[in-house]
């Protein structure tokens, strides 16, 4: 098997942009996993189910389609929630398991998420744990929303960052939590140029990658 890196950590903490300058380095396919999740929600969502209801979203997951990760309604509050819920639910969790593990199997692969250290490849030569202030996640994903021209609340956008972060943690399928051989890195204070470069840093120091 090639190189795997396993990117988790909460929500907004800047685990995408690090993951894709990441992949670009050592030449790796990148997969935001949190995106299967999302498309899961939207079938939900598109076809008037309720994303909380197993049988439901686990269907959803079963019938996914590769189109579906390029859809361009795959963000925003309700993209958000609907994966929220569908991510929770055991059978959609194991219904993604085998396209997340052979799209790094082969070649190797940079992915993002929330299990990937801990379940898709726990056994991963590098694992980040990527983590930031709830405030400056909240911060963040609002200049998210003002660059797309969404006007919101920052202290709405913040609290909504809180609620997803607890359903994550809170969940008994796969919650949240850092592998105990992942590296730590805090993107609080920090730019997308020094996140990277302290990745970096972190994977030449402690597992030999250059
Ligand atoms: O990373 P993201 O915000 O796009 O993830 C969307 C949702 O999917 C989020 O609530 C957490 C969940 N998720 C997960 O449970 N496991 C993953 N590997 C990736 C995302």
């Amino acid at each position: 098997m090639g190189l795997i890196i396993a990117i988790d950590g909460p929500a907004a903490a800047g685990k995408g942009t690090l993951a894709r300058r990441l992949a670009a380095h050592f030449g790796l396919p990148y997969l935001d996993t949190g995106l299967l999740y999302r498309a899961t929600g939207r079938r939900v969502l598109d076809a008037g189910g309720e994303p909380a209801d197993p049988p439901t979203a686990e269907a959803a997951a079963r019938a996914l389609q590769p189109d579906d990760l390029s859809r361009s309604d795959l963000r925003g509050p309700q993209a958000d929630s609907a994966a929220s819920a569908v991510a929770s639910i055991p059978g959609v969790r194991a219904a993604l398991l085998d396209f997340q593990r052979s799209f790094g199997t082969e070649r190797g692969a940079v992915l993002d998420g929330r299990d990937i250290g801990t379940i898709v490849f726990p056994a991963a030569k590098a694992k980040l744990f990527v983590t930031a202030s709830a405030e400056a996640r909240g911060q963040r994903r609002w200049l998210e929303l003002q660059a797309k021209g969404i006007d919101a609340d920052l202290a709405e956008v913040t609290a909504q960052v809180r609620v997803r972060d607890q359903q994550d943690r809170d969940r008994t399928a796969a919650p949240l939590v850092p592998a105990a051989d992942a590296l730590t890195l805090d993107t609080t204070a920090l730019d997308a140029d020094a996140a990277f470069a302290c990745a970096l840093d972190l994977l030449r120091a402690h597992r030999g990658l250059g």
